[in-house]
């Protein structure tokens, strides 16, 4: 028998009100977990449904992309979305795009618009070229590799920015907005809602679209940096899993899976 999923309401004793979100969707809160990932993926496994959002005020173990530690005090989001989609696991990796575009349309909708929002591929949302947020995609599939489950986890630096990073951070904060991190919540979980919707019925190339109209460096040189060397090139758009395509000084153009862009200074000077 799967347990009843525990809905709790939002924290009274901290927050004004509850989140307005979407009907479809609910809402789960904790004050801190590990990762909101891992918190809501333990629901996902005991049957949560789609629409099941998951927030902490922090976390102990964030993770950012390549398993990289995600610093996670009080003061920031820490937001975790369970979806179930019903298409090839390859399809999927369309949702990190559908899902920063929500995000950049939350933020944009909170700051004036002489605020830059840009999307850094493959899912950082840049805020005057820094960066704002990231999201981090995790799934599972099932025997027959179809998939269960899909996480979309985003991070939003409301309070705090993490400093040294190699690609310089911000937050909301630093730019003088003064939000509670539950402010974010129905703003984001709405625009997830409507792009979400949008994504299945006509596609990907409408998201493809709206990321590359804030896209961060597309037309540009880039260097994306790898563990173990770097590659420089165009930057040309996305293919239609969400790889970067990349033309190289040679004229080829190459796919790229993972990897950080960074504007290429040798390009550049
Ligand atoms: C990145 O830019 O590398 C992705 C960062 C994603 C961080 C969020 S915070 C909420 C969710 N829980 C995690 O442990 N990670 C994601």
């Amino acid at each position: 028998m799967t347990p009843a999923l525990t809905v709790v309401t939002f924290d009274p004793m901290s927050e004004a009100s509850i989140p307005q979100i979407p009907g479809s969707y609910n809402l789960v809160t904790r004050k801190r977990v590990t990762s909101t990932n891992d918190a809501l993926r333990v629901l996902a496994d005991n049957g949560a449904p789609e629409g099941t959002i998951l927030v902490a005020k922090s976390q102990s173990a964030g993770r950012g992309r390549y398993g990289r530690s995600w610093q996670s005090p009080p003061g920031n989001l820490y937001f975790s979305l369970l979806l179930r989609p019903d298409c090839p696991p390859m399809q999927a990796l369309q949702l990190g795009f559908v899902a920063g575009v929500a995000l950049g349309d939350a933020i944009l909708a909170l700051v004036p618009k002489s605020v830059s929002v840009q999307h850094k591929w493959p899912n950082d949302i840049l805020l005057d070229g820094r960066k704002l947020a990231g999201i981090l995609l995790e799934s599972g599939t099932t025997a027959s590799a179809k998939l269960d489950w899909l996480v979309i986890g985003m991070g939003v630096n409301v309070a705090n920015a993490p400093q040294d990073m190699a690609f310089p951070a911000t937050a909301l904060a630093a730019h003088g907005y003064t939000l509670r991190p539950s402010d974010l919540i129905a703003p984001i979980a709405h625009a997830l809602s409507r792009w979400i919707d949008r994504w299945r019925k006509d596609g990907f190339a409408t998201v493809r679209s709206a990321w590359y109209a804030r896209a961060y460096r597309r037309g540009q040189s880039v260097q994306v940096r790898f563990e173990d060397g770097a590659k420089s090139g165009l930057f040309v758009g996305l293919d239609d899993d969400g790889a970067m395509l990349l033309q190289t000084a040679n004229g080829a153009r190459e796919r790229l899976s993972y990897g950080a862009v960074f504007p290429d200074i040798q390009a550049a000077g």
